[in-house]
C-alpha cells in the first residue's frame, strides 16, 4: 500500500485510490464539478487542485492515484489562488442571473464561488452567447450557463449508450450539444438535471416552481424500481413538488428513471374530468367530485351488507389495487393501526 503525507497526516491507502478518494479518508473534502463517483474521470474543470512538494504547478487530485511518497498541501496560499483563479475563469462566460435561475440555492458554482471566489470580477468585455439545445421532455437548457464539466455527456454515453452527446468547438466557441440529431429519450434524461453542477440544465416540471430552502424533504422508496431504490421526496406543505435520488449504502447508483421521478404529476395533472356509469345500456355521465360521493357510499352499503351477512365486525377493511407493492402495503397497514 502507498505512503502518502497529506496535510502533516500520513496515511496507507489502496494504490486504486485517487488522490480525491484518499483525501476524503482523513476528512479533507475538496471543492470539485467534472468529478462524479459513478461516472467516469474526465478531470477538466480544474476545480480539486492542491499542491505536491515535488510538482511546480498544482495537481489535480481526481485524476491522479496516490504513489509512494507523495506529500500534499490542500489549504496553501497557492491552493487557494489557484482556486480563485479558476472561478474566475469558469466565471467569465456564466450569466449572473442567479435570482432568476432553478439551481439557485443548490447551485456548485455559487456555492464554491462563496468559499473560494474573488470578491471581484475583472471581465469588462461582453459575454458570449449559446444556443439552447433540445435535451429531452423533461429537461430545461440554459446553455449560456453551461462550465463544460462534461458530466452530461459522460452519463449519456456510459449510462443511457448516447454517443452522439458531445463537446462541439474548442476554445471560445466550446459548447456541449448533439453532433446529429438527437436527444436524451430513453426514460432516464431526468438524472441530467442532478447531475449538472450549474443551472445550465433544468428540470421543466420544477421550472421557476420553488426554492430549495422551502422545501421539506421527506425520505422514501422508488415504486416504479424492482430493487426499491431510496428516493427524497421534496415537498412544500402537503404538495409534492419533486423526486431526487439519494444515494445510500443500499443503492449502487444515485440514477432514478423518470417514470419514478415524475409519477407525482399525476395526482395534481392528468386526472379524470368525467366519468361514464354505465346501466344496462343507459349511460350517466358525472363529473369526477360527484362520481367519488357515490362510490363512497357505493363501497360503505357493501360494507355493511357483507358485515350482515357474514354477522362479523371488521376493526379495518382495505380495498387495494393489483399493481401495490409490498412497501406500500405494509406502510398502509402501519400507518391504519397506529
Ligand atoms: S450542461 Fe451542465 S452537466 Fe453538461 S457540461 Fe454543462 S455544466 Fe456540465
Ligand atoms: S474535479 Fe478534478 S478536475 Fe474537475
Amino acid at each position: 500500500m502507498p505512503y502518502l503525507r497529506a496535510n502533516d497526516y500520513s496515511l496507507n491507502v489502496e494504490g486504486s485510490y485517487t488522490l480525491l478518494q484518499a483525501l476524503f479518508i482523513i476528512n479533507v473534502v475538496l471543492p470539485k464539478f467534472c468529478f462524479h463517483e459513478q461516472l467516469s474521470i474526465a478531470g477538466n474543470c480544474r476545480m480539486c487542485l492542491i499542491e505536491d512538494v515535488k510538482s511546480v504547478k498544482p495537481i489535480i487530485a481526481c485524476a491522479i492515484n496516490v504513489s509512494d511518497g507523495l506529500e500534499v498541501f490542500t489549504e496553501t496560499v497557492k491552493v487557494k489562488r489557484a482556486r480563485e483563479a479558476v472561478l474566475e475563469f469558469l466565471l467569465i462566460n456564466h450569466p449572473l442571473d442567479c435570482p432568476i435561475c432553478d439551481q439557485g440555492g443548490e447551485c456548485d458554482l455559487q456555492d464554491l464561488t462563496l468559499v473560494y471566489g474573488g470578491d471581484k470580477g475583472r471581465f469588462y468585455e461582453l459575454k458570449r452567447v449559446v444556443i439552447n439545445k433540445f435535451f429531452g421532455f423533461s429537461v430545461k437548457t440554459f446553455m449560456n450557463r453551461c462550465i463544460h464539466c462534461t458530466r452530461c455527456i459522460r452519463f449519456a454515453s456510459e449510462v443511457l449508450g448516447i454517443g452522439s452527446l458531445g463537446v462541439l468547438g474548442r476554445g471560445f466557441l466550446m459548447e456541449i450539444g448533439f453532433y446529429v440529431e438527437d436527444y436524451l429519450d430513453v426514460g432516464m434524461a431526468g438524472n441530467v438535471v442532478d447531475l449538472c453542477p450549474v443551472g445550465a440544465l433544468t428540470a421543466k416540471p420544477y421550472s421557476f416552481i420553488s426554492r430549495p430552502w422551502e422545501l421539506r424533504s421527506v425520505n422514501y422508496v422508488d415504486i416504479f424500481d424492482v430493487f426499491l431504490w431510496p428516493v427524497v421526496i421534496n415537498m412544500r406543505g402537503n404538495s409534492i413538488l419533486r423526486v431526487m435520488p439519494v444515494f445510500s449504502s443500499r443503492n449502487e447508483f444515485e440514477f432514478i428513471s423518470d417514470k419514478g421521478r415524475y409519477v407525482f404529476d399525476s395526482i395534481y395533472r392528468l386526472r379524470l374530468q368525467q366519468v361514464t356509469f354505465k346501466l344496462g345500456f343507459q349511460k350517466i355521465y358525472m363529473s369526477l367530485s360527484k362520481s367519488l360521493v357515490l362510490l363512497t357510499y357505493l363501497f360503505t352499503a357493501s360494507l355493511r351488507l357483507l358485515c350482515l351477512n357474514k354477522k362479523k365486525y371488521y376493526s379495518s377493511i382495505f380495498c387495494l389495487g393489483g399493481y401495490l407493492d409490498v412497501s406500500e402495503l405494509v406502510s398502509i397497514v402501519d400507518s391504519s393501526f397506529k
